[in-house]
């Protein structure tokens, strides 16, 4: 067993269409960062159709995937993985429900949103779908590994 070979849990978070309309990008990105997670990938990033087929197919029998592929490709998305131990179970905390209506307040949805289908940003539901989503969304390269310097405590 060699931890330091061992790779954190990471996830998929991305900034949807609307999160960049409404100029909510920093804010949604200081949420995870004052939880203690560490951010291994960022971009700004306008999504094909093909790809936002393959990220979503899960849900291309359901009446909603059309306007959800629309709504995805509809203007720049931004891009990130994040790290950490319990970073897709508590990312999605984070988030809050699907339906921002249902969402605490506390969380981003429950904060900054009201429509299911203008829900500001995407977390992975899974360890599994959270390596998938990474590799899907990033290119080799694109990701950086680093050390945080001075906080230890957090990580
Ligand atoms: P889902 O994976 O169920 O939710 P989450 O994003 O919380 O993991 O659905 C993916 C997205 O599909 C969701 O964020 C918004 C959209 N959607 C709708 O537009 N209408 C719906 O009824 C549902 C369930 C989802």
């Amino acid at each position: 067993f060699l931890p330091h070979l061992q790779k954190m849990e990471e996830t998929y978070i991305m900034i949807k269409p609307d999160g960049v309309q409404r100029g909510l990008v920093g804010e949604i990105i200081s949420r995870f960062e004052k939880k203690g997670f560490k951010m291994t990938g960022l971009k700004l990033f306008k999504c094909p159709q093909e790809l936002a087929e393959e990220h979503y197919k899960d849900l291309n029998s359901k009446p909603f995937f059309p306007k959800l592929i629309g709504y995805i490709t509809s203007g720049p998305v931004v891009c990130m993985a994040w790290e950490g131990d319990g970073v897709v179970a508590s990312a999605r905390k984070l988030i809050g429900a699907t339906n921002p209506l249902q969402a605490e307040p506390g969380t981003i949805r429950g904060d900054l949103a009201v429509q299911t289908g203008r829900n500001v940003v995407h977390g992975s539901d899974s360890p599994e779908n959270g390596k998938r989503e990474i590799a899907l969304w990033f290119k080799e390269g694109e990701l950086c590994e680093w050390t945080p310097a001075q906080a230890p405590w957090l990580l």
